[in-house]
């Protein structure tokens, strides 16, 4: 039956232990989840034999750019869920960047009714703040589907953009639910994008939209948080003073994430990458990224996210400054996390927290993100001995490339469930992009967001 799912022998990521044994799932949700096992097969039921595997829930990607509506020859709703599918993320959390931008109801409505036929995936979406739009952030306050208000309060990919303190002040002080911050200060950006005109050697960026950027805009949102008492999540933080920052003045209000990019690469690796590891914020230096591992191992940072923003690698092939910033990685994220763990650099747990739990407890998504019962039935079955080298010509992703082009990662999803039904298989002797096993359209539901 749909929604019906043994899974045996597995080794388990349970929120406190890690142990070896089955799980059902009924009618789409968990029913039982067996430590030692037990659970045997009932007539006609599908079983998945988890042994030498590890069961993870569902990740939760709560930052991705799918570009539907308007460039879809970067993404769309279909092949970004379908990317997501293929790397054990079974809920996302769409930007509202596009064109037209997601700044209404009707644009709102509009990309739930798309995502109902095409994704294979849960799904929510962010409105998009503008200097303007305040009723149209109001009139949808509540609404299904609805994750939070996205404020690009520095300018970015796109023209969404507000950055003047009463055009904030007005947002955080009449609207409710959680604000969502592209922290950058334009004022500074303006000013440094100026005065680093002429260089066109691809280390400027970072030099340019630097770490004060960042600073300024993470503690005037903070302030703004505090101030009209608002929920505030501080998307991508790229910086240590950030981050260390943040230990102290984080406070019950504000919660934060980091990029799995700004976790695995430095400036030495943009140098290497060019164009495709442009980015913003920007990949910082050795301090930084070491500094963010620290902060979310000591719980600082909420959890990990992607960012997931293709662009075509033509537009890559202008160069530094003219190419565009932003990088796909929904496909990879949760291979990459689980490769970090491998080499050492924190356990599976971790991987769990971050990239399922965390994103659940920031978004308050309820029933998800952990293997309990009762909870959703969205499962990323691992093979953490499996080796696959990624290549671009074997991404799901519509532009067709990956930053992580040639690495080595280990622990791939052999099986993606969403509601108890596969929507994804991996088989052991196939390539590395595997296989799709559900329709465009047929699994998924939009979220609801408790808002506190
Ligand atoms: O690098 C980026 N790309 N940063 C953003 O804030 C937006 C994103 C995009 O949509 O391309
Ligand atoms: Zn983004």
């Amino acid at each position: 039956m749909a929604g019906d799912l043994l899974v045996q022998n597995a080794t388990m990521i349970l929120p406190k232990r890690v142990a070896i044994g089955d799980l059902r799932v009924v009618g789409g949700k968990i029913e039982a989840v067996a430590p030692g096992g037990g659970l045997d097969a009932k007539d006609g039921e599908s079983v998945i034999d988890g042994t030498g595997l590890h069961l993870l829930p569902g990740a939760i990607d709560p930052h991705v750019h799918f570009r539907e509506p308007g460039n879809y020859d970067k993404e769309d709703l279909e092949s970004g869920s379908r990317a997501a599918a293929s790397g054990g993320v079974t809920s996302f959390l769409d930007m509202p960047n596009n064109s037209p931008n997601t700044t209404n109801k009707a644009t709102l409505q509009s990309k739930i009714q798309r995502a109902s036929n095409k994704v294979v995936t849960h799904h929510g979406f962010f409105i998009g703040a503008t200097k303007n739009n305040l009723n149209d952030l109001q009139s949808v306050e509540g609404m299904d589907g609805l994750c939070g208000i996205k404020i690009f309060m520095g300018n970015s990919t796109g023209d969404l953009l507000v950055h003047e303190q009463k055009d904030l002040e007005n947002i955080f002080s009449n609207t409710s639910g959680i604000i969502a911050t592209h922290a950058e200060d334009e004022e500074r950006l303006q000013h440094r994008i100026e005065k680093f005109k002429d260089r066109t050697d691809i280390r400027a960026h970072a030099e340019c939209r630097d770490a004060k950027c960042a600073m300024i805009a993470t503690k005037r949102a903070v302030s703004l948080a505090k101030d009209h008492d608002h929920r505030l999540h501080v998307v991508h933080l790229t910086s240590a003073e950030e981050a260390n920052w943040l230990v102290k003045n984080k406070g019950d209000l504000v919660t934060t994430e980091v990029c799995t990019h700004h976790l695995s690469f430095n400036q030495e690796d943009v140098e290497r990458l060019g164009p495709r590891g442009l980015v913003n914020p920007p990949i910082r230096y050795e301090e930084d990224r070491s500094t963010l591992w620290k902060r979310l191992k000591d719980g600082t940072i909420d959890c990990v996210v992607t960012d997931h923003a293709p662009h075509t690698l033509e537009a890559k092939s202008k160069g530094y400054p003219s190419a565009p910033a932003g990088m796909p990685g929904v496909e990879t994220s949760l291979p990459l996390m689980l490769t970090h763990a491998k080499n050492g650099r924190c356990s599976f747990s971790d991987v769990v927290k971050w990239m399922c739990e965390g994103p659940a407890r920031v978004y308050g998504i309820e029933k998800k993100g952990s293997l309990i019962e009762g909870f959703d039935g969205d499962l990323a079955i691992v093979d953490l001995e499996r080796k696959r080298i990624v290549a671009d010509d074997q991404t799901w992703t519509r532009v067709q490339w990956s930053p992580y082009e040639g690495m080595e990662l280990t622990g791939w999803p052999t099986h993606t469930v969403v509601d108890g039904d596969v929507v994804h298989r991996r088989h052991h002797h196939g390539g590395v992009k595997g296989e799709p096993v559900a329709l465009p359209g047929s699994a998924g539901r939009v979220l609801t967001f408790r808002t506190q």
